[in-house]
């Protein structure tokens, strides 16, 4: 892509650097000659790993800190010319049993993210990792970026309040950011160690461990981007001007319901049995029922 020369010597912050997207943003940003520091707290029970880096360690800076840190933050940003923002705590059901640590990592850290950048870095590209999670239960499908947002649990509410203050530091402010909202995400370094990111790495694991798969319900509908693809579309917003201000759906070629997934899962790797199973209740009730996304404006207007 030729607007991806602007990140040739290119200083880039990604916040969740360690994570599974943020890793693999930041391997394409140094085959780009981007100059890439990661910020991850690296908390145990979230995505970060130092093994996500594994061959690109000697092209990045990587800093331990936390974005609930306003003090590493207002050093790190500093001087650089695009911010990738990912760090989150992405686990709904965690978000659920301990809703403040959601709120600090995704809502009351975005805030501060965007008033350190205010001050001290106002003419920093920012691109937010948001997701379709905040549509909630959709009206329609498939789900287009005009579709109300109604999120059924509090990770949902808290990334729309972050997707959303990155707009007002947009439009009040004049402070470049633009939000991609993401559905499931798959491929190389997705976390499969537990559920906390998707259903999808837990299955993946158990398939591995030879144990029987669990379905919860089955018929649910979904979508899925390939990291490749999504990483892709950081670039593009972070590299065009009329992306700022903007909100774009990603999403995916396929819509599959969650049987047929286990079905291919278990056909692709030879071998493996899944269970379908009622949906736990607490589940059940923060559970989206179908979605797959409408992802025509980005196509249309920035060519993903
Ligand atoms: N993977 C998906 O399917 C998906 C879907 C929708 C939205 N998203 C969003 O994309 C972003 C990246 O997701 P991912 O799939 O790579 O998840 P991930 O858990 O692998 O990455 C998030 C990273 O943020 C780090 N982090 C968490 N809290 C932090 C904090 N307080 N300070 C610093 N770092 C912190 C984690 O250690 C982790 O490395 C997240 O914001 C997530 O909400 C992902």
């Amino acid at each position: 892509m030729e607007s991806y020369r602007l990140y040739h010597n290119a200083k880039v912050l990604i916040t969740g650097g360690l994570g599974f997207i943020g890793s693999n943003l930041a391997r394409r940003l140094t085959e780009l000659g981007a100059r890439v520091t990661l910020v991850d707290s690296l908390i145990p029970e979230y995505g970060g790993n130092l093994f996500n880096i594994a061959g690109i360690e000697d092209l990045v800076r990587v800093n331990i800190s936390d974005v609930r840190d306003r003090y590493s933050m207002h050093y790190l940003v500093q001087g650089q010319d695009y911010l990738f923002n990912l760090a989150g705590q992405t686990s709904h059901m965690d978000s659920m049993h301990d809703p403040f640590t959601d709120l600090d990592i995704n809502c009351q850290s975005q805030l501060s993210i965007l008033e350190t950048c205010r001050k001290y870095n106002p003419n920093v590209k920012i691109v937010f990792a948001s997701t379709r999670q905040i549509y909630g239960k959709p009206d329609y499908l498939p789900v287009d970026e005009k579709h109300p947002l109604r999120p059924t649990d509090v990770n949902g509410i808290n990334k729309m309040a972050g997707e959303w203050y990155h707009i007002l530091y947009n439009n009040v402010y004049g402070l470049k950011a633009c939000a991609l909202r993401l559905t499931n995400t798959i491929g190389p370094r997705m976390r499969i160690k537990d559920a906390r990111q998707t259903f999808l790495g837990i299955w993946v694991r158990l398939l591995l461990e030879g144990k029987p798969l669990e379905v919860w319900g089955g018929e649910q509908l979904r979508d899925f981007t390939y990291v490749d693809d999504c990483v892709n579309a950081m670039l593009l917003a972070g590299s065009e001007e009329k992306a700022n201000g903007r909100i774009f759906n990603l999403g995916g070629p396929s819509i599959i319901n969650l049987k047929e997934l286990a079905a291919l899962l278990i056909e692709v790797h030879g071998q493996g049995e899944y269970i379908v199973r009622e949906f736990p209740a607490e589940r059940q009730q923060i559970d989206i029922g179908d979605y797959y996304s409408d992802f025509t404006l980005i196509r249309t207007f920035l060519g993903w």
